[in-house]
């Protein structure tokens, strides 16, 4: 399973980059306008100094929202990089520009997915990654981790090679549980990842093994 970091935040990636578990970072524009990059400048900037931290996959959204639009801005992406995925909403006009990256060997994450459905388009249209919102369906009382597992369904029913990004992310729970439905990816906060490492009994394990290692070394 991949680790993805969702976040704009350079600090974050760099401890995320550190650790050694990161497989990639994805942003979106309201994570963008968190650390308050604004700006076609200022975003493209951002996004390099992103690639420049992590050595896997870096999604970057569109703002346009028509195809010629589209596929100007992430052309203008790709070009930044060959890190970037070119992160494009699943929306009509979404699936042809999909289809123009996905013939031209670029990269694409297909973003604000919410059902199988949308995530079948997306396959068929060569997404390298379809990202199912699981937080936000958990949100409005639907289960994300089902369309996960709907979607893993689907996918191995016909063999599409587009992979699961789980997205939308926002605790340890969801790491496990899209583990144990077998998405490709996940990607979520910095907090969530290193909720993994939490357990009272690991606390208290090294605690006493350095207490008894301390107290052996002074008889
Ligand atoms: O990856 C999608 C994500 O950024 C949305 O997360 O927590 O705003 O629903 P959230």
């Amino acid at each position: 399973m991949k680790f993805f970091i969702d976040t704009a935040n350079l600090e974050h990636i760099k401890e995320a980059q550190d650790l050694g578990i990161l497989d990639g970072v994805t942003t979106n524009p309201s994570l963008m306008a968190k650390e308050g990059i604004s700006g076609k400048d200022q975003v493209l900037k951002h996004y390099k100094a992103i690639c420049d931290i992590v050595d896997g996959d870096v999604s970057a959204e569109v703002i346009a929202t028509d195809y010629a639009g589209m596929i100007r801005e992430g052309e203008e992406l790709a070009d930044l990089d060959d890190k970037i995925v070119v992160k494009i909403p699943i929306i009509k006009d979404g699936v042809k520009a999909l289809k123009y990256f996905s013939d031209r060997g670029i990269k694409t994450n297909c973003t604000l997915v919410f059902s199988a459905g949308q995530a079948l388009l997306a396959a068929k249209a060569g997404a390298t990654y379809v990202s199912p919102f699981i937080g936000r369906l958990d949100d409005i009382s639907y289960d994300g981790i089902q369309l996960i597992e709907q979607i893993r369904l689907i996918y191995d029913n016909y063999e599409f090679e587009t992979e699961i990004l789980a997205a939308s992310v926002r605790h340890p729970m969801h790491i496990i549980n899209c583990a144990e439905v077998g998405a490709d990816v996940m990607t979520g906060p910095l907090s969530a990842i290193l909720a993994l490492l939490k357990h009272p009994l690991t606390d208290s394990g090294l605690a006493t093994f350095l207490a008894d290692y301390e107290k052996a070394k002074n008889k």
